[in-house]
């Protein structure tokens, strides 16, 4: 079912000064930054060199849930991210499974690909991401 890691989100307060941590001090390269309106975030996806890129997440509103994040935990890892092959089907078989789901259908991610959300409290404490490929 999984084809591997996607990406690592990291909650920030601001995104521009992130970005210039992420890329001008240690080094990552910048791919693009997306806003998302509907999710109510700012996002900037960079390269690690390989396949799994690191997602940088700053909220758009304080009603954003990264907001919400970053007021009860603060900066940090905000979720992780895996491929699937077939984004219906895992959610079919993690809801079989009593897995608690945020998304129980497919939405649109930053750059256009299928994405759904698995509730923190099935996975022992992470919010996990799937990503259609
Ligand atoms: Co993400």
């Amino acid at each position: 079912m999984f084809i591997g890691m996607d990406h690592v989100g990291v909650a920030v307060k601001n995104l521009d000064e992130a970005i210039k941590v992420y890329r001008d001090i240690l080094g990552f390269k910048l791919l693009g930054v997306h806003v998302l309106t509907e999710r109510k975030v700012k996002v900037a996806f960079l390269s690690s060199g390989g396949e799994t890129q690191i997602e940088l997440l700053e909220p758009l509103s304080n009603d954003s849930p990264i907001a919400k994040f970053l007021e009860n935990r603060g900066e940090g890892i905000h979720h992780f991210a895996v491929k699937v092959a077939d984004i219906e089907k895992a959610l079919k078989d993690f809801k079989q499974n009593g897995v608690t789901l945020i998304d129980e259908e497919p939405k649109m991610g930053a750059e256009g690909k299928k994405i759904a959300f698995v509730h923190p409290k099935s996975t022992r404490g992470v919010l996990l991401e799937l990503v259609m490929k």
